[in-house]
């Protein structure tokens, strides 16, 4: 009888427990949450998951990777080293390797054998081992030492313990990356080990009006119907060890590789992911939410929005100039439209009211518990902080946002480094960097639209003039504002006869003569470098007294959180390392009286279609199959539709891009490819209510690939569970 009321009673906490959990969880903390996940549904033990000696789920889930930075996360699903991610994480290799002749970004594209798989020009990393070395980074510190000191000694463990680690690995070295990340601002340190493989091939690609269904307008928004995948698959050299490419390497025999469930997704249902989350802040201060949704976030959506119409217009207007700023549309869309949403997300009262609440709350605890020698300055500095920011902090947003999104600019900065080099007239460096530089111009002006760079060029200028505190603007800049009365398109047009950044055939013909003073006559260079100057000079010690005092505060504030709870195990803000969120297919209500639906069908596509549209074509042949209900085996078998995306409440961000959505019985049933857009500010705060994860159903992708593609190939190499 008491074993029976005991198991009642486990029972009924576990169905309180089927509430959304936060948490982008480190794979060292699954023993914390087994119990959990198992109670909402996961047949795999923790070991299953992450093992440290056999192999795991974690062996198929990929970090794509590219100049040394991740920038998203895929999945192996078959032996032979095959692993699916988003189309808009494969749009940049599958763009380059377009050509108007040849245009697969348009058209899609499939191997119908190995030997037709084309080189994809990024690099993926597996996770091979993880270890604590919190110790190690930390040595000769205490909690309160001055940050500068702290930082210097923890940057010289940091230097320490990362070259051991690498020189543990012997002759494996050349083939690792080890990355010493801290978790929880500074207080603990993990080192992860990842294998990089570096022949990494395109195998298939759905038309970009699939792939993309929906654009800018559907991005962030629920409901979808987006078949956001691409395939890829890796190779190596004969001993399955990476390799530089080449034509012999064979595919990748993977540890472990994801079947794929044929049966579908019903409301209530385990899910999770598993993949590599870029950043959260969830403790973001009070005055911090106000900088960015009253500042920082509402500039840049300005500035990026004008910088897109520039696109949009010309790429409208001619197929040519779509294809070469597809991507660049895409990269600074997808963050002007998520922006947006936080600037509005963000400046909600009960937001700043929710935060203030939690410091007054730790500042009583501080006080009733003594604990002012070590916390006492934390809320302070974060005001001294946010009140520089709030004067300064535009700049180097300015830089990101509007210098690197000019093709000229950022040939004129590359170009900044030279200057010194060509006034040493006594070392022929100069001469050398020049020639090299001479070298990479074809590559820097791969994506360059001599209209639309001119335009963009005036619309950086007029945001630096409007938005930015005059007192640090280059002199030469203003100088050029006042010759063209504030006209801004005047001002490009000038800057377009008086700097050779604006046409190659100048650059090339200076560069294979350089000199010093002829960069410094030029007018785009003069701004740029002036710009730089001002940033590491004038602007240079400001930025690390606010970045010294945030770095302790976050690092005292969390510090302080896990005292004050100690029992409490905090999944720590996301960091680009591996992490599993665990959830359930789940519904929401999207505000009042309006419920969504937790999957999409065909018929949105067809409600969605507009022939010829910039966003929402599809293929003729779709269509017709979506007509015909021709959907095969990847039919509902509930209603016999074609289930196209779904969610889920697993919490997740970006980088999670391409993350595989997995079952209780560790099956993939989706892709992982968005968030909603009420939960658009999550990356500040976990929104149980409303928080979901948008995935391609996995059924969807494969239909595709079939019906869409003709790939049979492909679909056979697959592990299917029907
Ligand atoms: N919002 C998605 C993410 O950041 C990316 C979607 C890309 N699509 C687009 N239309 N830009 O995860």
């Amino acid at each position: 009888m008491f074993k029976r009321i005991l198991s009642l009673l486990l029972a009924l906490s576990s169905l309180l427990s089927l509430r959304a959990d936060e948490g982008m969880w480190p794979l060292t903390l699954l023993s914390k949450i087994q119990d959990k996940m198992q109670a909402q549904g996961l047949k795999l033990t923790a070991e299953e998951i992450y093992s440290i000696n056999n192999s795991s789920a974690k062996d198929a889930v990929v970090r794509l990777m590219k100049n040394g930075r991740m920038f998203c996360s895929g999945e192996i699903i078959s032996d032979k080293g095959l692993f699916l991610t988003n189309h808009h994480c494969g749009y940049d290799a599958i763009q380059s390797l377009a050509t108007p002749q040849d245009n697969i970004l348009t058209n899609g594209f499939w191997a119908k054998s190995m030997a037709e798989e084309r080189p994809a020009g990024f690099q993926i990393g597996l996770l091979r081992k993880i270890e604590d070395v919190t110790k190690g980074v930390l040595e000769g510190t205490k909690i309160s030492d001055p940050e500068a000191d702290r930082a210097k000694i923890v940057a010289a463990n940091l230097a320490k313990v990362k070259n051991a680690l690498l020189e543990s690995l012997g002759d494996d070295k050349k083939n690792y990356v080890i990355e010493v990340t801290s978790f929880y601002n500074g207080n603990q340190f993990l080192a992860m080990f990842y294998e990089v493989y570096r022949d990494i091939r395109l195998v298939g690609t759905p038309p970009e009006n699939v792939g993309k269904f929906g654009g800018e307008t559907d991005n962030w928004r629920w409901p979808r119907h987006t078949c956001d995948f691409s395939m890829f698959r890796i190779y190596a050299n004969s001993d399955n060890k990476p390799a530089d490419f080449a034509k012999n390497n064979t595919a990748f025999k993977p540890k472990h590789h994801f079947p794929v469930s044929l049966k579908g997704v019903k409301e209530g249902d385990y899910a999770m992911t598993m993949g590599y989350p870029g950043r959260t802040t969830r403790n973001t201060y009070s005055e911090g939410i106000v900088y960015l949704s009253k500042k920082e976030r509402p500039m840049r959506v300005q500035l990026r929005r004008d910088i897109m119409d520039v696109y949009e217009t010309h790429m409208k207007a001619d197929k040519n100039v779509r294809l070469m700023y597809s991507s660049k549309l895409a990269s600074i869309g997808n963050y002007w439209n998520k922006f947006n949403g936080e600037a509005k997300e963000l400046s909600k009262p009960e937001i700043f009211a929710k935060r203030k609440n939690e410091e007054k709350a730790f500042e009583n605890w501080v006080r009733q518990n003594n604990k002012t020698e070590t916390y006492g300055t934390v809320t302070s500095l974060y005001d001294e902080a946010y009140a520089e920011l709030n004067k300064f902090g535009l700049f180097p947003v300015y830089f990101q946002d509007g210098f690197q999104n000019s093709v000229p600019m950022v040939a004129a900065m590359r170009a900044s480094g030279l200057l010194e080099m060509l006034k040493d007239k006594k070392s022929d460096k100069g001469i050398a960097m020049a020639a090299e530089y001479r070298a990479g111009i074809p590559e820097m002006y791969i994506e360059f639209n001599s209209e639309i760079e001119k335009q963009v060029l005036a619309v950086v200028f007029r945001h630096l003039l409007q938005d930015l505190n005059p007192e640090y603007l280059p002199k030469s800049l203003k100088e050029l504002a006042e010759k063209a009365k504030n006209n801004y398109t005047l001002m490009a047009e000038i800057a377009w006869k008086k700097s050779m950044f604006s046409d190659t055939t100048k650059l090339k013909k200076f560069f294979a003569k350089p000199s010093a003073k002829g960069l410094e006559k030029d007018l785009l260079f003069a701004i740029v470098n002036e710009y730089l100057t001002v940033l590491r000079t004038d602007l240079g010690p400001k930025f690390t007294e606010i970045n010294t005092k945030l770095d302790r505060a976050n690092r005292l504030f969390l510090a302080a959180k896990m005292e004050m709870e100690p029992t409490v195990t905090m999944p720590p803000d996301a960091n680009a390392t591996m992490r599993l969120s665990y959830g359930t297919i789940k519904s929401y209500e999207g505000r009042d009286a309006l419920k969504y639906n937790y999957y999409t069908t065909s018929k949105g596509i067809s409600e969605k279609y507009i022939a010829g549209d910039f966003e929402f074509d599809a293929p003729d042949k779709l269509m017709t199959l979506v007509k015909n209900k021709d959907f095969g085996q990847y039919a509902d078998p509930t209603d016999g539709d074609l289930h196209t995306c779904f969610l889920s409440d697993n919490d997740i961000t970006g980088g999670n891009s391409g993350s595989p959505v997995i079952n209780g019985n560790g099956e993939l049933i989706g892709i992982a490819f968005d968030g909603n857009w009420e939960a658009i500010a999550s990356d500040f705060g976990f929104m149980p209510s409303v928080q979901r994860t948008i995935s391609v159903d996995i059924r969807y992708v494969l239909f595709i690939v079939d019906k869409i593609g003709g790939a049979s190939n492909i679909i056979s190499e697959i592990t299917l569970k029907k």
